[in-house]
């Protein structure tokens, strides 16, 4: 993303439609994450991984002189406009409940908020599987705070994000996205114990300096609300009942992370057929993060990348996420040449794939995907794109000559 010219854009953008001259402008850049394992356990608080890439949301900002968030969008339509102290419940149902949950969050949080902000956003591919939901609201939590003087960390940020979605915008998910976007670091896989909040850097070995990252879109796009996300949070909460009924803890919060190996192993007969699958997905993948991670330590790409496929596959056959586009964009992935592994990027409902590729052969592969998945899905190929994509820093502010500042 050439960060550049779309601050150039904003900052025009800012001054014409909001009166703010372009030297005050302050940038915002949330990147978008892509998650190589640990597909749909992060609200069950198992382990997953993320990697920040170089695209994301940027947002271009002021101090507003009034107590009043006034913000445009370079993508939709109309100005979003609220005040600090009755920033909307229920959703307004628009572009802007992000910003609107941000500054909920942080009342809600006990932070006192006294400067509003005028705004405009921006942040290409909103087709869904990058975490753009969750980079959104990090973008304006992270304006609000720079304009009212807050120090909150990086850490709380992903706390704060997570309420926006789940509490103010009703999907059920847990703290993958956020961790993603806030807590990267260029050439290195983020591991995120989603039990503790805490998290893990591990760096690329040597070995593996000649990667990149390739993504898919499919050309389908919508809301994860709305979907089988919800639902299937639900199957994963009603597995875990049974099994920790059967355990003798009731009194145990029902979700995966919280019922032990042994007795996943002991009691799984007892889960009906669709549930077991669910928590074979859980599981299985659990295993898969533990065991990618000493793959990347060792930098062993070629066992990395095949752990990331099989995610794919039990994704596919066990939490039954997948939709057909996307279970043939990932079938053109992973036979792609020079393909360690691939799979469906974020949720599977729509959007993209993620593989992990040898360095020098991913620019060869953009036309050759892009061909092999319009002839299997020819009436979205018109919208389906390829692109390779490099690792990046977390969440920053960019000053005006774009040398970062670290959240
Ligand atoms: C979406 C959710 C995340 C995570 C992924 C699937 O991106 O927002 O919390 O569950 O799907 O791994």
């Amino acid at each position: 993303m050439d960060i550049e010219s779309a601050k150039q854009r904003l900052s025009c953008e800012l001054q014409s439609r909001q009166g703010v001259p372009r030297y005050s402008a302050k940038f915002v850049f949330a990147p978008y994450r892509i998650c190589p394992l640990g597909a749909h356990i992060d609200h069950q608080l198992g382990p997953v991984t993320a990697m920040a890439i170089d695209h994301g949301i940027l947002l271009a900002y002021a101090p507003s002189a009034d107590r009043e968030v006034r913000l445009r969008s370079l993508d939709y339509p109309g100005e979003v406009r609220f005040g600090l102290d009755s920033p909307g419940e229920p959703l307004a149902g628009d572009w802007g409940d992000y910003a609107r949950g941000a500054v909920r969050a942080l009342t809600k949080c006990g932070h006192k908020l006294n400067h509003g902000l005028v705004g405009v956003i921006s942040g290409p591919w909103s087709e869904g599987g990058l975490g753009s939901s969750a980079a959104v609201g990090v973008a304006y939590l992270m304006a609000i705070e720079e304009v009212n003087g807050l120090n909150v960390t990086a850490v709380s940020n992903v706390m704060l994000d997570q309420d926006i979605e789940t509490d103010y915008l009703g999907l059920r998910n847990g703290i993958l996205d956020q961790s993603g976007s806030l807590l990267s670091r260029k050439n290195h896989l983020t591991l995120i114990d989603c039990s503790t909040a805490s998290h893990e850097m591990i760096p690329a070995p040597d070995s593996t300096s000649s990667w990149s990252i390739l993504i898919a879109f499919s050309g389908l796009n919508k809301a994860l609300v709305g979907t089988n996300y919800n639902r299937r949070v639900a199957e994963c909460a009603a597995a875990a009942r049974i099994l920790l009924d059967a355990a003798g803890r009731s009194e145990e919060t029902p979700l995966l992370g919280r019922v032990r190996d042994i007795e996943y192993a002991k009691y799984k007969e007892k889960l009906p057929a669709e549930l077991a699958r669910r928590a074979e997905h859980f599981f299985s993948e659990v295993e898969r993060v533990r065991s990618g991670v000493e793959a990347w330590k060792k930098g062993d790409l070629h066992g990395f990348g095949e752990l990331m496929t099989a995610s794919g596959a039990s994704s596919i056959s066990n939490y039954e996420c997948g939709c057909q586009p996307l279970i043939d964009l990932y079938e053109v992935m992973v036979q792609g040449d020079g393909v360690y592994g691939a799979r469906f990027s974020g949720a599977g409902f729509r959007g993209c794939c993620v593989a992990l590729v040898g360095g020098a052969k991913a620019a060869d592969m953009v036309d050759s995907m892009h061909r092999a998945y319009a002839e299997r899905q020819p009436e979205l190929a018109a919208k389906a794109f390829v692109v390779v994509c490099e690792s990046d820093d977390g969440a920053r502010w960019l000053s005006e000559d774009n040398t970062p500042s670290a959240a």
